[in-house]
């Protein structure tokens, strides 16, 4: 650290590039909210075409199409009541809580909400079809997205053992193993994805993790900041853990495949991001037995009594009576100066939202994001690189989950239940995963500064703590 004081490493910094944020973002059109005289054809067309059709389309991952008129009209009252509570698009930030810049953001902005609900208060009136745009067409081939922001395909793609999906039943868990060919050396990779790896096993995959990147509905990609990238061995192992819905007609073979684009040979970025995972669990003194633990080995090296094979309990005290709530807090000390590149929530059915927070070395505290949660999304949400959180070492960070089992809670199954923790869905847990680059001091130094010179360029009348 630098002897001066920071106001705020967040927040200020958060509000003073909200202003870079608009600059970068392309100039959207104004949209008419007045309640009378909003149309499909005119305001709400575009809208639907930007931000929902690529799921609420024929043969998209969507319960409906939202393409045509006749299409929207009969969902009019449930289109306001997902987009007035911000459930659709999926993007779970909480607005106007820690840092709102991220890569992947995917929410509307208020105008476009405000242009929604005034079309179906003023009557989800149709307007005049010659305002109508164009109608989109869409491209159903398997295109990895990050192809445009590449230029090319993926350097390596490795594809996940096939599983013949039935047509009816329950969710299928599949957590097979896969390795990485065609390396001679180790190599650094800048990005991510993950894709069903034919059109049918589009129609059962719902989402997946790999050791490497993770996808799920609404986010398959993880492109990481400009100066940093994950290290990949010749031969590297790759767990997957795949969740595939039956959809009415069996499919053979259903697989995914992930694709990695590397660095050039030779070429290494400046850091290496991590994943961390954090349970929201408040018990101490239980560490995770993790997988190259001797303890796995049969017969163990070490006695399975010794604290290095003390395995998690993991929430067995999370406790929902019926109807009631349960709030959990996992606390966390940064061992050293990070940057979080993303963050995302885990939780179930009963679980509402995860709020991080960070209580900086000198004493201030502040929030850096709530996830609000819905247990069919598993979105990363990746910073914008000139927002990714900056905390100096010995931050505190403070997950807080709080657990609903009322009718309050949409999601909830069954409020008269008991629910303890467990893995099915209708069981409850709570993690918090980030990726994020370990920085030792200068590093951290370098970037804060920066930051900070963004800053006053982009708004030269913050405070820069000095
Ligand atoms: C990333 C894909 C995706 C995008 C983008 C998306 N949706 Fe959805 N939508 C879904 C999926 C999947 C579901 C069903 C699961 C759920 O409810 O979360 C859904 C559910 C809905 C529902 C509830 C349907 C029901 O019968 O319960 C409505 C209404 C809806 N979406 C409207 C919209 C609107 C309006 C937009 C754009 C402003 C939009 N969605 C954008 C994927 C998407």
């Amino acid at each position: 650290m630098t002897g001066r004081g920071r106001e705020v490493y967040l927040g200020s910094w958060a509000l003073a590039l909200a202003g870079l944020a608009l600059v970068l973002a392309s100039p959207a059109a104004a949209q008419d909210t007045a309640a009378d005289g909003v149309t499909f054809a005119r305001d709400v067309a575009p809208i639907l075409q930007e931000n929902c059709q690529s799921c609420h389309r024929p043969g998209g991952m969507g319960p409906m199409p939202l393409v045509t008129y006749e299409d929207a009209r009969p969902f009019a009252p449930l289109i306001r009541d997902r987009v007035e509570n911000r459930r659709m698009p999926p993007w779970y930030i909480e607005p106007g809580i820690g840092v709102q810049d991220f890569k992947n953001d995917i929410s509307l902005s208020d105008a476009e909400i405000g242009t929604i609900l005034a079309w179906v208060d003023g009557g989800a009136v149709l307007g005049d079809v010659a305002d109508l745009p164009p109608p989109l067409e869409f491209d159903d081939s398997l295109a990895w997205k990050l192809e445009d922001h590449f230029g090319r395909p993926p350097d390596l793609v490795v594809a996940s053992p096939p599983y013949t999906v039935p047509a009816e039943g329950l969710d299928h868990w599949y957590e097979p193993t896969s390795y990485v060919e065609g390396l001679d050396e180790p190599r650094w990779a800048m990005a991510t994805e993950i894709r069903p790896g034919d059109v049918d096993s589009r129609y059962v995959f719902h989402h997946a993790n790999s050791a490497l990147a993770s996808s799920a509905a609404g986010k398959d990609y993880d492109l990481f900041p400009d100066d940093s990238g994950k290290l990949i061995q010749p031969g590297q192992r790759i767990r997957w853990a795949m969740h595939f819905f039956p959809a009415g007609r069996v499919v053979e073979d259903a697989h995914i495949e992930l694709g990695i684009w590397l660095y050039p040979p030779g070429e290494r970025p400046e850091f290496e991001v991590s994943h961390v995972s954090w349970l929201t669990d408040p018990k101490p003194n239980r560490t995770v037995l993790q997988q190259d633990s001797p303890c796995w080995e049969q017969p163990a090296p070490v006695p399975l009594d010794s604290p290095e094979c003390t395995v998690e309990t993991r929430l067995t005290d999370l406790v929902l009576p019926p109807n009631g709530l349960a709030t959990q807090q996992g606390i966390h000390v940064m061992p050293e100066n990070v940057r979080l590149n993303s963050i995302r929530g885990h939780m179930h059915m009963r679980g509402r939202y995860q709020t991080m927070e960070a209580i900086y070395p000198d004493g201030r505290r502040e929030v850096i994001n709530r996830i609000n949660w819905d247990h069919k999304w598993h979105t990363a949400h990746q910073y914008a690189d000139h927002a990714a959180p900056l905390l100096p070492k010995g931050t505190v960070l403070i997950v807080t989950a709080q657990y609903d089992n009322t009718v309050n809670n949409p999601n909830n199954p069954d409020p008269d239940q008991w629910v303890f923790f467990g893995r099915r869905s209708a069981d409850e847990m709570g993690h918090f995963h980030m990726e994020v680059t370990w920085l030792g001091d200068q590093d951290f130094e370098r970037l804060v500064a920066e930051r900070e010179e963004l800053v006053r360029q982009v708004s030269p009348n913050v405070e820069d703590g000095g």
